[in-house]
Formats: C-alpha cells, structure tokens, sequence
C-alpha cells in the first residue's frame, strides 16, 4: 500500500513522441492522482489516452518528463522491478482480451499466473488457494454460474467483467482502464461502469480510466482530466459541474481551427488535383481533335 500522503501516481511533464511521429501524442502533461481517487480521462480518438495510461504501468517510456507510480519511477524500473510494478497496477482493455477458447475460469486464474512459476495448462494446474480465489471473483462480479463456460460464449458486458475479475487476482492497487465500455450497449456499459466503481470502494483503489462519452464521464468520475491533441485541457472535480460546463471548455477546445485547417487543406489539395486532372484532359481532347484535323483526308 502506498503512504495515504502521497500521490497514487504523479506525473511531471510528461511528453510522448513516437518513433517516427511528426508531432508528440503528448505535451506537457502534468497530473497527481490520489489514492482512492477516481479519475476520468475524457478526450476525442486520438488525443492520447491510451499513451498516458500505458506510461502509467510502464507499457510506454516518456520521451522527457517522469512518471511515478505507487512511489516507484517507473522509466527506471527494469525486468523483475517492472513486473512487480505492474502486478500492482491492473488493466482492462477496451476489447476485453480473454482467451475465447479457454473456460472463464481459468481466464479468471491468468490474472495470478505472476505470482506463479512456470506455464499452466487447465484449472486443475493451479493451486487450489488461486481456484478459490478465482471462484470469489467470479461471483463478485456475478458470473459464478459460468465457471466453466467457454468465455467466447458470454455477452461483451460479460467478457469484460470476466476481466474485471481477472485483474483482482493480482491485487492491485490502481486499477488502470481504457476505454471499457466502448465495445458495449448502454445497458452493459452502465453495468461494467457501476461494478468497477463498487469494487473500487470496496478495495480503497485508484482508479483512471478513459472514456470519450461527456455524460459518462460526468456522472461516473470524481475528476475529470480532459485531453485535446495531447495536452490536457480540462482538470477538474465533477462535484456540481454541468454537462454545459463541461462542453463549453471541452467542446470549444475539441473544434478549435487545428483540425478544420487539415481539412481545409486537403480539399485544396482535392481541388488542385481535379483542375489539374481538368486541364490535362482538356489537352488530351484538343491534341486529338488537331490530329484528328491533321489526319483527315482532304474532300
Ligand atoms: N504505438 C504507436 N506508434 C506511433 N504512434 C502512436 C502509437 N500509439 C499511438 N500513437 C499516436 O499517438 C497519438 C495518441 O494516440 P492514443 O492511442 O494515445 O490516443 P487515444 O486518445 O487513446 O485515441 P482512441 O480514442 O482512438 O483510442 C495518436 O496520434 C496516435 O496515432
Ligand atoms: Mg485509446
């Protein structure tokens, strides 16, 4: 457990360009989380929210600025150091990333394979305490009945509390999620959200989880960290605010000139592309007619 005085995770600066990359998926990134709390990451496609929560475990190193999860500085960390970390920091994905063919169980029991040594193979092969501890998270998330079900036979909004389980058996102490309810029906999602909060109250974690649904993210979050083309734009309590406060900062931010200049530019370039085309059929036509002239037999 990390000392209640200091951050879950605090971030300093932090900026991410890709190999290759033009501009940095994100800038100037600075952010505190404190144990317990529950924080929302709201941004469009693209503005860098899956690259913030994978510097947080460690998925991803900064280019500059630092990470520091649960008190540990997480660029630092190699090998064993990093695995331990990480076994403190669960995730869950967007497309739940369960093994369909294998049963929901031992999906469940994957969850603990750090603390085991070696390769397993079936339920049986794990240590009867993982089983039970396994079948407990099963029935916390309200799935026991499909133990033994193949978990590509279960509803998405299944599939991912499969994995909410899965991520408890490691622990953890930040519970880390992208996007979870992307893939879902509003009904599920508001299922998988409630679960997650309940089960973050219940073990005191931290959790950061990005959304791109304004309402969602509003009624779900105690905070709200808002990112636009890596930045962070928007870093506030929910606690009273309005979805018209929220689009107002969001919303201004989220259509400023940036992306209405790209497509400014690309249809200047359409257009440029379609005279060009124009002219050289135009010359191609009249170059014909002329051989065409040029050609005729004299009457
Ligand atoms: N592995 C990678 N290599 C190169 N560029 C990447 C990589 N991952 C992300 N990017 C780029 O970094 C920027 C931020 O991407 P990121 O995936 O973090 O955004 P996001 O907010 O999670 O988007 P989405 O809502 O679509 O998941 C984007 O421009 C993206 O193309
Ligand atoms: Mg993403």
């Amino acid at each position: 457990m990390t000392n209640s005085d200091t951050p879950a995770v605090r971030i300093a600066d932090l900026g991410k360009t890709y190999p290759g990359a033009k501009v940095p998926a994100l800038e100037g990134v600075s952010l505190s989380v404190e144990p317990g709390e529950i924080v929302v990451l709201l941004g469009l496609s693209g503005s860098g929210k899956s690259t913030l929560l994978r510097h947080v475990n460690g998925l991803e190193t900064p280019t500059v600025g630092s990470v520091v999860s649960l008190d540990e500085k997480v660029a630092e960390l190699r090998g064993r150091d990093l695995r331990a970390l990480r076994g403190r920091i669960g995730f869950i994905f967007q497309q739940f990333e369960l093994v369909g063919a294998l049963s929901v169980l031992e999906n469940v029991l994957t969850g603990g394979l750090s603390t085991l040594r070696g390769p397993r193979v079936g339920v049986i092969t794990y240590p009867r305490t993982l089983r039970e501890k396994a079948l407990g998270h099963l029935d916390r998330v309200g799935l026991l009945e499909f133990a033994y079900q193949r978990a590509d036979q279960l509803s998405g909004g299944q599939q991912q509390r499969v994995a909410i389980a899965r991520a408890l058996m490691q622990d953890p102490e930040i519970l880390l999620a992208d996007e979870p309810v992307a893939s879902l029906d509003p009904e599920s999602s508001s299922q998988v959200m409630a679960l997650i909060r309940e089960i973050a109250a219940e073990r005191s974690l931290t959790v950061i989880c990005s959304l791109h649904q304004v309402d969602l993210a509003l009624s779900w979050g105690d905070r709200i960290v808002g990112l636009r083309g890596g930045r962070v734009v928007l870093d506030t309590r929910t606690d009273g605010l309005t979805r018209e406060e929220v689009m107002e900062i969001y919303g201004r931010v989220a259509t400023t000139t940036s992306e209405i200049e790209a497509l400014e530019d690309e249809l200047a370039e359409a257009r440029e592309q379609v005279r060009t085309q124009e002219a050289q059929r135009a010359a191609d036509a009249r170059e014909r007619l002329t051989e065409d002239f040029a050609n005729e037999e004299p009457a």
